[in-house]
């Protein structure tokens, strides 16, 4: 790939329309959202979806998920349950994912769903990607914005530092407010079943669905196929549920304890999401093995834990 000079686009309504016509060329453009800033391209142009897959280094293999300005959209891409209903009105939009078979003349890329017959999507709550999605009229394929495998992005700076130069332009609003990605809701048979815990709870979600979700079995590629158990990594080694820092390393603690940084002081784990990969990225900067604070495995701890299991697998 030749190298690009990226631009940095503030919320203005002219840098969004220039966000967005950069989108339409089939340009590859950045752009916040609540959960992680997403590497955006144009889901009907097979090109600018291969630019994302080159962009990030990313496996061919691990589909993406197509961003849409509102629900009735997502019903022009896929076929809709009652479920997708319940879980849509409840949480849509918000940082929730659903993962339902594809509708014929849907119109996406075959990269986007990397062969699947299911599509990913989601309505974002950000107010500036959601202007953006409005602008451009059609559905945006996004991962995270980091290159395949490493922290994922919770602020401009943090896409910047990797991919620079690999993509036209990052829209810059701020850092995001949820710090974690969507939670994945896909299809057991008729039954919903959970692909990913993320920015809402399954507590939440099993409590509007009045029924609990299906686990997601981790042996059948199908139901995750992009769940690689390395990844989030940062360059230093990760030792979870540590109670203290040995010698060498960095304390990421959580609640009142003495350490390098904390995600929070008062252990609230929405707090303690919106800091995590930012922390990470921080830390990770400093160039030593980093020692984890135990975080409680309930709400949002839930995909804390998965995210922190996933820094701290081997590779
Ligand atoms: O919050 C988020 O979800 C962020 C922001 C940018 O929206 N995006 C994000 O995308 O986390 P990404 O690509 O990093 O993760 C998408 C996940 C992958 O694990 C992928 O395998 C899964 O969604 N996925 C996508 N399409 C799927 C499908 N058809 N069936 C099962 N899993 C799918
Ligand atoms: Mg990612």
């Amino acid at each position: 790939m030749s190298p690009k000079r990226t631009v940095i686009l503030s919320d203005s309504e002219e840098d969004l329309d220039r966000a967005a016509a950069l989108l339409r060329d089939g340009e590859l453009v950045a752009f916040p959202t609540e959960t992680v800033y997403g590497l955006g391209g144009d889901a009907r142009q097979g090109e600018a979806v291969a630019g994302i897959y080159a962009a990030k280094g990313r496996p061919s293999f691990n589909p993406l998920i197509a961003h849409v300005a509102s629900s009735e959209a997502a019903r022009d891409l896929v076929e809709w349950h009652d479920w997708a209903e319940i879980l849509s009105t409840a949480f849509w939009p918000g940082p929730l994912t659903l993962v339902l078979p594809l509708k014929d003349g849907h119109g996406v890329s075959e990269l986007v769903t990397a062969g699947l017959h299911t599509l990913a999507v989601r309505v974002p709550a950000h107010d500036t990607a959601r202007r953006l999605l409005a602008k451009l009229g059609g559905p945006v394929a996004a991962p995270s914005a980091n290159p395949s495998g490493r922290i994922s992005p919770t602020t401009a700076l943090h896409v910047q530092a990797g991919l620079d130069g690999r993509i036209a332009a990052i829209v810059d609003d701020g850092p995001c407010s949820v710090g974690l990605e969507s939670t994945i809701v896909g299809l057991a048979g008729e039954q919903p079943m959970l692909l990913r815990p993320g920015g809402v709870p399954a507590e939440a979600l099993e409590a509007a669905l009045h029924t609990p979700l299906i686990a997601r079995n981790s042996s059948d590629p199908l139901t995750a196929p992009g769940q690689l158990m390395s990844h989030y990594a940062p360059r230093a080694s990760v030792r979870l549920n540590a109670e203290a820092a040995r010698e060498d390393e960095l304390y990421l603690g959580f609640g009142p304890v003495a350490c390098d940084l904390n995600l929070s002081d008062s252990g609230n784990l929405v707090e303690a999401a919106a800091n995590l990969f930012g922390h990470l990225h921080q830390l990770d900067g400093l160039g030593r093995s980093i020692a984890v604070a135990p975080i409680p495995d309930h709400g949002l701890g839930v995909a804390i834990n998965d995210r922190l299991k996933r820094a701290a697998a081997p590779r």
